[in-house]
C-alpha cells in the first residue's frame, strides 16, 4: 500500500461541517495519508451572511484555504461534505463541483476514489438523499465510491448511516464525539482504499 493523497473539500455556513472535515482529516492523516483540507468559496450575499451571526462568526474565523481544481487534480481520494439544504448538497458546493467540466472532459477525475458527509437539522431531512446526490458527480466523473458502511462495530452500533458520516443538529449544535469519531473512520477508510488503488497503477 502506498501513502495516499487525500484532499477533503467541503461548503459550511455555520461550521458543522468544517468540524466534520477536521475530523475525517484526522483519520485520513492517521493510516500515513498527506492530507488537505479546503473549503469551496462562499457565494452568498454580504446581507444574508450578516443576518446570521453564526454565519458571519464561522466565515471570519476559518482559516481553512479555499478550494481549487488543482487540489482534485492532486488528490488520490476525495472526501466532500455539505450542510443539506433542502435535502440536497449546498449550491455552493454543487457551484464548485459545476465548475469540474474540464478535469472530467481530460480524465483527471477518473478513478478517484470518492466519498460523502453531510449535516441536517433533522434525522429525515434528506441526510441520505445529499450523499447520493453528491456521489452522482463521482459517477460521472468515473471514479470510485467509498461509502462508510457498517465496517465498524462504532457505525453499525451507535451513529447507524453507512451512506456516510452525518449528523443532526438540533438547534445549531455542533457534532457530538460520536459523529466526529464516525468521521476520522470515514477518513481512514478512504485513505486505506485509496492507498490501496494508487500503489496498483
Ligand atoms: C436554507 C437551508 C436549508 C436547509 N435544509 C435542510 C434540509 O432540507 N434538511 C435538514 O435536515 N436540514 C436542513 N437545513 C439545516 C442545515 O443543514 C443544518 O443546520 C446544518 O447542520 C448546517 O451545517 P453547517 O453548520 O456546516 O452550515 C437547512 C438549512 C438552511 C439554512
Amino acid at each position: 500500500m502506498s501513502i495516499s493523497r487525500i484532499a477533503v473539500v467541503y461548503y459550511s455556513a455555520t461550521g458543522n461541517v468544517a468540524s466534520m472535515a477536521h475530523a475525517l482529516a484526522r483519520g485520513a492523516r492517521e493510516s500515513g495519508a498527506e492530507v488537505i483540507v479546503r473549503r469551496v468559496a462562499e457565494t452568498a450575499s454580504r446581507e444574508a451572511i450578516a443576518a446570521n451571526p453564526r454565519w458571519q462568526q464561522f466565515l471570519e474565523s476559518s482559516s481553512d484555504e479555499i478550494a481549487t481544481l488543482e487540489d482534485l487534480r492532486w488528490a488520490d481520494g476525495l472526501a466532500f461534505g455539505t450542510p443539506t439544504r433542502f435535502g440536497g448538497p449546498a449550491s455552493q458546493l454543487k457551484a464548485f463541483l459545476d465548475t469540474t467540466g474540464g478535469l472530467w472532459f481530460s480524465g483527471a477525475l477518473a478513478s478517484k476514489v470518492c466519498t460523502s458527509f453531510t449535516t441536517g437539522s433533522t434525522p429525515h431531512g434528506g441526510l441520505e438523499s445529499t450523499i447520493l446526490a453528491l456521489n452522482n458527480h463521482f459517477y460521472h466523473w468515473g471514479s470510485i465510491i467509498v461509502p462508510l458502511g457498517y465496517l465498524d462495530p462504532h457505525v453499525a452500533r451507535v451513529t447507524g448511516n453507512p451512506y456516510g458520516a452525518s449528523w443532526v443538529s438540533r438547534s445549531g449544535t455542533p457534532p457530538d464525539d460520536a459523529c466526529l469519531e464516525a468521521c476520522r473512520l470515514q477518513g481512514l477508510r478512504l485513505a486505506q482504499v485509496a492507498g490501496r488503488l494508487s500503489g496498483s497503477e
